[in-house]
């Protein structure tokens, strides 16, 4: 039988399994704990919390489910304001408008397109007010006379801005940080890990993400309160181990056992994988530097990211998009601004320049699976340079 013709097929983001996720799911399997009690979760927990350097760890669902009852938990609710960077994947608008709370959209920093401080200090200092309410200091819109109850970063691509600036505004204006550390698994400012600069932070472990369980997330806090109610919550506000009642509305947002099972396997094999991803990072950088009009994200000086997706930016995104696709690198654009979507074109969108626009006209993410090989990498900055040759 004549063989086909070998075709390159480099994958965006693929998951690494390759320790021991089949035989911690065969465990669930052979015990029949694969739902939700069963160790695996506790252990996975531990395991990200301690990794990051957070006294808890609460697994739930996905990332999104994750930010969504942070939120609950914090008291965001309807009469709030959420703020967030108009650059960020969709979940983190739409885990705010789960609460019901109105996103404020703030552009990013043309250098490392994470939310632009600059831009946030000035809305904070122009066009909001900060007075006592019932013996609580807080700053409402100026415009809206809501409340800003929270600011949640995204540490976009497991990149991470200047974090002290952000907990020093936040604290003058006494709102709380939530993390979309989703991304940002193994990253770290002056030595702190993601995730643990404000009241709570949310890991993802989609597919896409830096070791995966398929889908799930762990939310990571410092406060015993806060930890025990977002469990609470997530597992349906139950108060008795035997009966039926429940204390408030809540949520089947658990992680069942077997895919914490996969969890505890990746957790292990993390300190490697994160090698590999830096690694890959510092590659690519070597590389594509001064290849065609190719511009990197870049990253602050007490940043060290976890290298989870290589995109950069160039003047002939769409084209190099077609030319890789076509010849098998896999590569994305980038996400669509928040404010150019029609659900949140009606919300306030901080901006001098628009920024947002910028980065998503001219970004490429390219492949960055954390097994990907070393010829596979060289044929990926091949096929760039070959396009630039063109
Ligand atoms: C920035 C950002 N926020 C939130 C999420 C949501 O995470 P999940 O897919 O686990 O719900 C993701 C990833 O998918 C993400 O990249």
């Amino acid at each position: 039988m004549a063989s086909k013709p070998k075709t390159t097929h480099i994958p965006l983001a693929q998951p690494l399994l390759a320790g021991n996720e089949a035989k911690y799911v065969m465990d669930c399997l052979e015990t029949g704990w694969i739902s939700s009690a069963g160790s695996y979760v506790t252990q996975f927990e531990n395991m990200v919390a301690q990794y990051a350097g957070a006294k808890y760890g609460v697994a739930c669902m996905n990332g999104t489910v994750g930010l969504h009852i942070a939120q609950v938990v914090l008291g965001v609710t309807e009469q709030d304001h959420v703020i967030a960077p108009n650059i960020t994947f969709i979940a983190t608008l739409n885990a705010i408008k789960y609460t019901g709370a109105q996103p404020i959209l703030i552009d990013v920093d043309p250098r490392n397109w994470q939310m632009d401080l600059d831009l946030l200090e000035t809305y904070l200092r122009e066009q909001t007010q900060t007075e006592t309410k019932n013996n609580k200091v807080v700053t409402t819109d100026k415009t809206t006379g809501k409340r800003i109850r929270a600011i949640m970063p995204v540490h976009v691509l497991g990149n991470m801005g200047n974090m002290t600036r952000l907990q020093e505004l936040a604290k003058a204006y006494h709102i709380t940080i939530i993390e979309d550390s989703t991304e940002a698994l193994g990253t770290t400012f002056k030595g702190q890990h993601a995730g643990t600069f404000g009241s709570m932070g949310v890991f993802s472990f989609n597919g896409n993400k830096i070791i995966s369980t398929g889908g799930g997330g762990v939310l990571v806090t410092n406060n015993e309160a806060l930890a025990k109610r977002a469990k609470h919550l997530t597992t349906q506000a139950k108060v008795s181990a035997m009966e039926y009642i429940h204390d408030a509305i809540g949520y089947n947002y658990r992680l069942v056992n077997v895919l914490a099972a996969i969890g505890v396997a990746q957790m292990e094999q993390f300190p490697e994988i994160l090698k590999a991803k830096r690694h890959m990072d510092a590659f690519y950088r070597e590389q594509l530097r001064g290849v065609g009009d190719i511009k990197f994200q870049s990253v602050c000086n007490n940043t060290q990211t976890n290298g989870w997706l290589f995109t950069f930016s160039t003047k002939h995104m769409r084209a190099l998009l077609a030319y890789l696709n076509e010849n098998g690198v896999q590569s994305r654009p980038f996400w669509m601004p928040m404010n150019q979507l029609e659900m949140f074109k009606n919300d306030r969108y901080i901006t001098k320049t628009d920024v947002s626009a910028h980065v998503y006209d001219t970004s490429i993410s390219i492949p960055s699976s954390a097994g990907i090989t070393p010829e596979q990498l060289e044929t990926v900055v091949k096929t760039i340079k070959e396009f630039y040759d063109l």
